[in-house]
């Protein structure tokens, strides 16, 4: 192992065209990673916190920095994460902000797979994982906070779970996405593309569902294996405590209604998957709508968990959920998702790795989830910040 020499930190653009965090990471035997934070538009409550990038970049360099540089291995995740949280000294990294920190973590990650010659999903999981693949959910009709008028429930996903490899998957997510685009033209609906290049069309949420159940259905022809589809509902977007539930436009569903609603929605559609279906604070909606469409769908948690390790354990002990979201900057290190992902998968969840709203080429996420085994990830369908992952995976599986 090589001790950290330098570690760079600079502004570059993100898919919004905002600010993010880059880092690079050098050792002393000349090894070198680069990563790049992404960001969330909406987040949840609960998440660490991402700082204006200019001061998480002169916190981090005035705090973090000298904490690594001559003093940490680069190979040593844990001891790279854990001086990283003892430069923060919060317990949700609003000191030198989630975005440097998960930089910093990802880049020495890359650096420390570099010295060893490896991969970095290599790197991460070691020789005895990366074996299995996961299958890509790809938003395709999307609004929420991505879109405006656009639908409600934030993202409409394609789910390709009957395919041989990953590169088959990644190519039916792309057909599903053009193919909706002429389902919907067929329907005399012009649409441009949300944050994360799914379609944002101008329509009543029961529009994207019927479209998503004919698109699907004509592409599951077409390649010849199984391709479902799912939503992130993005439900503590849509609830208003004052209002009594959660908003649809001029509809507002009380808990009940909205448990009762989705749990149609399941059954009705056949849905694979069903990300934050209720409130972030609502353990218990989650653990009723578990307890009834838990054997047949995932129902994960993001804002509810924001891959975080106490929040988890909360939510096992309810049987809130059967899957989480693990995204790296809603808790700032590698090392925090992972072992989220490891207390998810001993207590039978699901992790699902994903991309934010806000992306770069940056591809770790893909090293992530093949590193761990990770049975799903989401990461879009189309747009170069989404296919960097994409192409990424589909290189892991050819060993390129
Ligand atoms: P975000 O959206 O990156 O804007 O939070 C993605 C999601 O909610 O899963
Ligand atoms: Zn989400």
């Amino acid at each position: 192992m090589t001790l950290i020499t330098d570690v760079a930190l600079r502004r570059v653009l993100d898919s919004r065209g905002n600010a993010t965090v880059e880092a690079d990471v050098h050792t002393e035997s000349g090894g070198f990673g680069r990563a790049k934070a992404p960001s969330g538009a909406s987040t949840g409550e609960y998440e660490a916190i991402e700082l204006p990038v200019q001061q998480a970049i002169a916190r981090a360099r005035e705090d973090a920095i000298p904490r690594l540089v001559g003093e940490v291995y680069a190979g040593d995740q844990r001891a790279v994460d854990a001086a990283l949280h003892a430069a923060d000294g919060t317990d949700d990294f609003s000191h030198i902000g989630a975005n440097s920190a998960v930089a910093i973590s990802m880049a020495a990650a890359r650096a420390g797979a570099d010295v060893a010659g490896l991969p970095l999903f290599q790197h991460l999981g070691g020789t005895f994982r990366g074996n299995t693949f996961p299958v890509p959910l790809g938003n395709v009709i999307g609004g929420g906070e991505h879109a405006a008028e656009a639908t409600a429930i934030q993202e409409f996903l394609a789910a390709p779970v009957g395919a041989p490899s990953v590169e088959e998957a990644v190519f039916a997510n792309a057909a599903v996405h053009e193919t909706a685009a002429d389902v919907l033209a067929d329907r005399g609906v012009a649409c441009g593309k949300g944050d994360e290049g799914a379609w944002a069309p101008p329509v009543e949420d029961a529009v994207a569902f019927e479209v998503m159940a004919e698109v699907v259905e004509t592409v599951t022809e077409e390649v010849g294996f199984e391709i479902r589809f799912g939503l992130d509902v993005a439900a503590a977007e849509l609830y208003d405590a004052e209002a009594g539930g959660y908003v649809y436009g001029d509809r507002v569903r009380d808990t009940d209604e909205q448990i009762e609603y989705v749990a149609d929605l399941v059954d009705e559609y056949g849905l694979a998957y069903v990300e934050d279906p209720l409130d972030e604070d609502d353990y218990d909606g989650f653990a009723r709508l578990t307890e009834r469409v838990g054997d047949r769908t995932l129902v994960c948690g993001d804002d509810l968990f924001v891959t975080n390790v106490s929040r988890l354990e909360r939510g096992i002990e309810e049987g809130a959920g059967n899957s989480i979201l693990v995204k790296p900057n809603q808790i700032g290190t590698l090392s925090d998702a992972v072992d989220a992902v490891e207390l998810a998968v001993g207590a039978g969840y699901d992790p699902v790795i994903s991309h934010r709203s806000g992306e770069t080429e940056d591809t770790t996420i893909a090293h992530l989830a093949v590193g761990t085994d990770a049975p799903y990830i989401k990461t879009g369908t189309v747009g170069g910040e989404r296919t960097a992952k994409l192409n990424e995976l589909i290189r892991i599986e050819h060993n390129a």
